[in-house]
């Protein structure tokens, strides 16, 4: 199950909800799926940029993942967090103090967030460039998490290394603007990627660690940021493969049926690097997928398994579903985001003849 951010957690304090458990357990075991990654999850009060999110740098937030862990592992499953910083993809007002987000540049995001009850997107504040004596903190802040990951229960982490979000920030040449050892050579930009990733191993150890990119990221209102994909891409798989990870989750897509110029090379080159020998560094692909493509793409063997998202939100028992050949329900994109069990807990499981 791909990382799927539902804004339902509880406030104050940034806590899975209520239905949390529940609605994780409803995809886990023989008929959902057998590994799922959480929403998107802050590890510090500034990697936060939307509502009601739920964090993991909190004992309070880390003991209300526990029974969602919990739930899971009773199913049958495994569940990784997604460890997530949104750097300049924020705005103040969802900021400790009003702060201005931070980042690797001064340079605004061209995109918008979701801040407040309305739900409305509002477009990301002015960002402040991270100070160089400042940057080992952040690293500290998911090293933490990943103590609270510890603490939840959770078999893993992935480190949310795609969609814009700060760690992308740091990677791409067309944001990062910096001089410090953070920016400039790809071998400086990848340093916080590869920072933070080794502070999570130190923690919880190279089989319990996964990384999520969008090499090509189609989003229209944003330049890609990275004229070298192949390059930088490349290169960082190299070097994460080279730490022996769980696994690379590529985002290979976010339109269903359809996929970008250049896609089909650039996640041939990172399947060079994530092999799936060894029972490790497993290539995930997913994004876009009908289960038909999936089958496709599982069965040609260029990847160690395939990642659902909008199918599961309305499928709890896709598993099942897809090895009896059943007809699917169509997710309803308006629950998505906010609200309570409807759209989240009440998608039924296949109960047809
Ligand atoms: C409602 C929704 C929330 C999402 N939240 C996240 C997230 O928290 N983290 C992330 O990396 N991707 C997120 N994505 C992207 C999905 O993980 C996935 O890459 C995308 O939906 C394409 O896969 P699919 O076609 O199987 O849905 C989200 C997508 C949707 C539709």
């Amino acid at each position: 199950m791909a990382p799927l951010t539902r804004l339902r957690a509880d406030l104050p304090g940034n806590i899975p909800g209520p239905h949390a458990a529940e609605y994780y357990a409803q995809r886990s075991g023989p008929d959902g799926a057998s590994v799922l990654l959480t929403e998107a999850t802050p590890v510090c009060p500034e990697g936060h940029g939307y509502y009601r999110t739920p964090g993991l740098h909190t004992e309070a937030q880390a003991e209300a993942w526990k029974p969602v862990t919990e739930a899971v592992h009773e199913a049958g499953s495994q569940i990784f967090c997604q460890l997530w910083h949104v750097g300049r993809m924020s705005h103040s007002a969802v900021q400790p103090d009003g702060g201005a987000p931070v980042s690797s540049t001064n340079t605004p995001a061209p995109r918008h967030v979701v801040i407040g009850p309305d739900y409305k997107r509002v477009k990301c504040s002015n960002p402040r460039a991270l100070e160089t004596d400042e940057i080992p903190g952040v690293v500290e802040a998911y090293r933490r998490s990943c103590e609270f990951a510890e603490l939840a229960g959770f078999d893993g982490v992935q480190i949310h290394g795609a969609n814009g979000y700060l760690v992308e920030q740091f990677l791409r040449s067309g944001i990062n603007d910096r001089t410090d050892a953070y920016g400039g050579s790809l071998e400086n930009r990848m340093r916080f990627a590869l920072e933070v990733t080794d502070a999570a191993i130190l923690v919880l150890g190279a089989d319990r660690v996964g990384f999520r990119v969008s090499p090509i990221y189609a989003d229209v209102n944003e330049d890609r940021g990275e004229p070298d994909v192949m390059g930088t891409y490349g290169a960082l798989a190299d070097a994460l493969a080279e730490r022996n990870l769980h696994h690379l989750d590529v985002v290979e897509s976010f339109v269903v049926g359809e996929r970008e110029p250049g896609l089909d090379a650039i996640c041939a080159r990172l399947r060079l690097a994530f092999d799936g020998q060894g029972g490790q560094r497993r290539y995930v692909a997913g994004g876009g997928m009908t289960v038909e493509e999936a089958k496709a793409v599982y069965a040609s063997g260029r990847c160690d398994a395939v990642m659902f998202g909008r199918l599961l939100i309305a499928n709890p028992d896709l598993g099942r579903r897809i090895r009896e050949g059943l007809p699917l329900t169509d997710p309803d994109e308006s629950t998505f985001y906010g609200g309570g069990s409807e759209g989240y807990t009440d998608y039924p499981r296949y109960s047809g003849a």
